[in-house]
């Protein structure tokens, strides 16, 4: 800074850096000359000379990151792939078992597979563990299953009949339960669908109950249970007969009448499939 000037005045380093800082403080961030250049009197700029083009290498190509829906569509088809090669229910609830792309699974106690007769006549679908049901690791043992195995047995049939015609086989939507008891997501529906689909194959039964919306979401793409009960449908191939969920029935009591008459309605159809 030695040889600086100020107005006239000489001043030394200090003084100098002193008198920057102050005119920073007080706002001036250009440094502008003592006089002001006339920018349209400096001579014309010297064009640039001609460069060679520079070479622009090509990048290389970035895989996209996979997408949500990629995501699904890889779950799903492992889901298939896996429901595909079980050759028995056993084998099913093994591979089922071990498939992690349905996140519940992380939050559940138990794997809820099935229970009650597997040469059954009839399956019951379900929706999914509850609480009682996850300690378990069997579907339909909480209030609600205590309800089912009445209104069954009301019309001669049980979980644990050996008889293939008195007997019901068991099963839900969902093997994992939602926390909370929450209804199950779509995206888990859909995931869950492969292994629906190959239990149904496997269990082999000549009726299908769905009980609840959930079921008929899974299986028919619809919900309206109250609309939807006690006409009989096909799903995954076979008669199907969608009933109000004994969960709803505990809590709305009146509607078991309804719910007597679609068991007589599936007594009746069992009785006319055997003929
Ligand atoms: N509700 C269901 O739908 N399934 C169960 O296993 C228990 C309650």
């Amino acid at each position: 800074m030695d040889g600086a000037t100020y107005q006239g005045i000489a001043l030394d380093g200090d003084a100098a850096l002193a008198l920057l800082e102050w005119q920073m403080e007080m706002g001036a961030d250009v440094p502008v000359m003592d006089e002001p250049v006339d920018r349209f009197d400096l001579p014309a700029r010297v064009a640039a000379p001609d460069l060679p083009p520079i070479a622009v290498q090509a990048t290389p190509a970035i895989p996209p990151i996979p997408t949500e829906a990629d995501d699904r569509a890889e779950r799903l088809s492992q889901a298939e792939a896996l429901a595909a090669g079980a050759g028995s229910l056993a084998e099913l609830a093994e591979v089922q078992e071990r498939f992690d792309g349905i996140e519940l699974k992380k939050g559940a106690r138990n794997f809820c597979f099935a229970d009650g007769n597997p040469k059954a006549r009839v399956l019951i679908l379900g929706e999914a563990p509850g609480d009682e049901e996850d300690r378990q690791g069997r579907p339909f043992v909480g209030r609600a299953g205590r309800l089912l195995d009445q209104m069954f047995g009301a019309i001669g049939m049980a979980r644990d009949a050996a008889d293939a015609e008195k007997a019901i086989y068991i099963t839900n939507v969902l093997t994992w339960r939602p926390p909370g008891n929450r209804d199950p997501h779509a995206d888990e529906i859909q995931t869950s669908l492969p292994f629906i689909r190959r239990h149904i194959q496997l269990a082999d039964p000549d009726v299908i109950v769905l009980m609840g919306n959930i079921a008929c979401q899974a299986a028919l793409e619809k919900r309206g249970i109250l609309r939807l009960r006690g006409q009989w449908t096909q799903a995954f191939g076979r008669p199907a007969l969608p009933m109000t969920h004994p969960a709803y029935l505990l809590r709305n009591p009146a509607a078991k009448r309804e719910a007597w008459s679609d068991l007589l309605s599936l007594s009746a159809r069992l009785e006319s499939l055997s003929v």
